[in-house]
């Protein structure tokens, strides 16, 4: 096995008295997509969110594999190194689009931005490669001058994700990607993402309430409740054998599929 490329230990977030999460500790492979399950409220967002840099956590280690090899904790990054991380070799995908995209700029410049933040300046190569990351989701060329704001939602998630995978990023999280989204479209959006994650073998931490969503994409799934973890095994054996009394009843109360 080779080593993991995301390592969380004893990871504790406090909001002044209150716990969003506390000891807190995973692993996360290369390749692999981890999904995180719960009530609302059980700490889910805070999580993804102090792992990705985007929240001070109170306590606890968060190391990443850097493209080199070395396993730095986040908080002892440059800024260079946290820039990079931020604009290339992580995707965060939000529940609302309108979080992860500019409505007001055309799809082909929300594409395109962020390869010009890695340093790409030719407009045609830029505009060739944001046409066929569009393709890769499903939006038709003849799209790519038109703003998000004309999209449908599942368009837009559509568009998040190119915005996303464009620069060939190694690990994207996730926040309830498809939560915004009626059933039908949610499905498509879901087949597009467990395609793209395949075929890019990217690591991938989700956030969902969906055990749906859990059982479609993760290969691992940890089950939070009340900001601990309850619950961490591969998904089947979470979903077809749980363990903890409160993973039985997230998993009793989903319909038979
Ligand atoms: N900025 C904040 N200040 C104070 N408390 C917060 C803050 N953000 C979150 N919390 C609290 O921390 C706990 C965990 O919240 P979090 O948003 O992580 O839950 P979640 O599992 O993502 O829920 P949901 O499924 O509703 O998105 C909740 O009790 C929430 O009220
Ligand atoms: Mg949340």
């Amino acid at each position: 096995m080779t080593d993991p490329i995301l390592s969380v230990r004893g990871l504790e977030k406090r909001y002044g008295a209150f716990i969003g999460c506390t000891d807190v500790s995973f692993d996360v492979w290369p390749g692999e997509v981890v999904a995180i399950v719960g009530e609302s409220g059980s700490g889910k967002t805070t999580l993804l969110n102090c792992i990705s840099g985007r929240l001070e956590r109170s306590a606890g280690e968060i190391r990443y594999r850097m493209r080199d090899g070395r396993f730095p904790d986040l908080g002892h990054l440059s800024e260079a190194e946290r820039r990079f991380l931020m604009r290339t070799d992580w995707g965060f995908v939000h529940q609302n689009p309108a979080d992860g995209l500019r409505m007001r700029v055309s799809a082909g410049a929300n594409v395109g931005e962020r390869l010009m933040a890695v340093g790409e300046r030719h407009y045609g190569d830029i505009r060739r490669t944001a046409g066929d990351w569009l393709s890769r989701v499903e939006i038709a060329a003849e799209r790519i001058d038109d703003q998000p704001i004309a999209f449908s939602g599942g368009m837009r998630q559509r568009l998040q994700i190119a915005r996303n995978l464009v620069t060939h990023p190694r690990l994207i999280f996730m926040d309830e990607p498809t939560g915004g989204l009626d059933v039908s479209v949610q499905a498509r959006v879901l087949d597009l993402l467990r395609g793209l994650v395949t075929d890019l073998s990217l690591a991938v931490v989700i956030v969902t309430h969906d055990l749906a969503v859990a059982r479609l994409l993760s290969q691992r799934m940890i089950v939070m409740k009340g900001g601990h973890i309850v619950e961490a095994g591969l998904t089947d054996r979470v979903l077809d054998d749980p363990r903890h009394a409160y993973t039985q009843l997230l998993v009793a109360s989903i319909p038979e599929s």
